[in-house]
């Protein structure tokens, strides 16, 4: 039993164990997007603009999504998505982006947040 569960003990503990239960968290998280946003950015016709390619991005400029004028006037401004604005977005949408028309999947909690930020920054 001890020598059974030891590898998976140190593969817990070791960084990419870590990272990877990061990522996971945050796909499952990311379910709860799945229904307005895609990560393709080759997939039109969704109810949110696609967020591939997230970390850096200018607010507002997915291609062939027609944003609310908030973020037209965030994209104006030159606005980039990092971590702290994404995760500031998911808390309040109005604090980042005034009358936008997204209002986040309900209950999420602040390490669900941190979970979600992760995993689209990171691709
Ligand atoms: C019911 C549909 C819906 C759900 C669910 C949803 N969104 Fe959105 N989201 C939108 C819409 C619509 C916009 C565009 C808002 C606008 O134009 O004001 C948007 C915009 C965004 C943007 C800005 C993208 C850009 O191009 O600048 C981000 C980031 C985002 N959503 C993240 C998320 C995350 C993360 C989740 C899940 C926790 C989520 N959304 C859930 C509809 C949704």
């Amino acid at each position: 039993m001890r020598t059974a569960l030891a590898p998976l003990i140190i593969c817990g503990l070791s960084m990419s164990g870590v990272t990877q239960a990061q990522e996971q968290a945050g796909a499952v998280v990311f379910k709860a997007c799945q229904s307005c946003h895609s990560l393709d950015p080759a997939k039109a016709g969704m109810a949110g603009p696609h967020l591939a390619g997230l970390n850096g991005r200018v607010l507002g400029s997915a291609q062939s999504f027609d944003y609310s004028p908030g973020f037209k006037a965030a994209k104006a401004q030159g606005f980039r998505w990092d971590r702290e604005r994404l995760l500031g977005y998911l808390a309040d949408p109005d604090a980042v982006v005034p009358g936008g028309w997204m209002s986040p999947p309900a209950g999420l909690t602040a390490a669900d947040r941190t979970a979600v930020a992760n995993y689209l920054l990171g691709r």
